[in-house]
C-alpha cells in the first residue's frame, strides 16, 4: 500500500474530528509508516486545518514520533541514571564518533540507528543497550565495537 493510501485510510477514521485528534492521528500514522513523514504533516495540517508549523512544533515535543527510518540494526541506548553514572555517555561518544550517529539519527546508509532511551529495566547490568531484540549488559565503547562487528556478519 501507498503511504497516500495509507494516510487516506487513517484521516478517514477521524473525518469528523477536531484538531484534538492530532496526538491519535499522529500515532497511528507513527504505527503504520513507522514514522512522520512531511507529507504526512501536510496532509494532517490540511485534513484538521492546523498549520504544519504546529503541528511539527508538536511531534518534535514528544519523543514517541520519529521522522526518520529505523537502520537495518536499530540500537536503544539506555541513557538512564544508572547507566550514566556507569558511562553510558561514552558508548554515545563511541556512536557519533565512529558511526557518526546521533540520538534519533539513522545513518545515510541506513544500516544503523540511534534511539537514547530511560531506564530499560536492567540497571544493575549497566550500561545497557539492546540491538533490534538483542540486548547487551555491561556495555563499553571495547564491548560495543566488538557487538557492532559481529553484528555485520550476521
Ligand atoms: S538506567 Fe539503564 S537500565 Fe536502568
Amino acid at each position: 500500500m501507498t503511504e497516500d493510501k495509507i494516510l487516506e485510510d487513517i484521516l478517514e477514521r477521524y473525518n469528523y474530528s477536531g484538531s484534538d485528534s492530532l496526538i491519535p492521528i499522529l500515532q497511528d500514522i507513527q504505527n503504520e509508516l513507522g514514522r512522520i513523514t512531511e507529507g504526512a504533516i501536510v496532509k494532517v495540517g490540511k485534513h484538521l486545518n492546523i498549520p504544519t508549523s504546529k503541528i511539527y512544533g508538536l511531534a518534535t515535543f514528544y519523543n514517541q514520533f520519529k521522522f526518520e527510518n529505523k537502520g537495518e540494526k536499530h540500537i536503544c541506548l539506555c541513557n538512564g541514571t544508572s547507566c550514566r553514572l556507569k558511562g553510558a555517555k561514552w558508548n554515545m561518544v563511541y556512536l557519533e564518533d565512529n558511526y557518526k550517529l546521533k540520538n534519533g539519527q539513522t545513518t545515510r546508509d541506513g544500516r544503523y540507528s540511534l534511539e537514547v532511551t530511560t531506564c530499560m529495566g536492567a540497571c544493575e547490568h549497566g550500561p545497557v543497550i539492546s540491538i533490534n531484540d538483542d540486548f547487551y549488559s555491561k556495555v563499553d565503547p571495547e564491548t560495543l565495537k566488538s557487538i557492532l562487528n559481529d553484528k555485520n556478519e550476521d
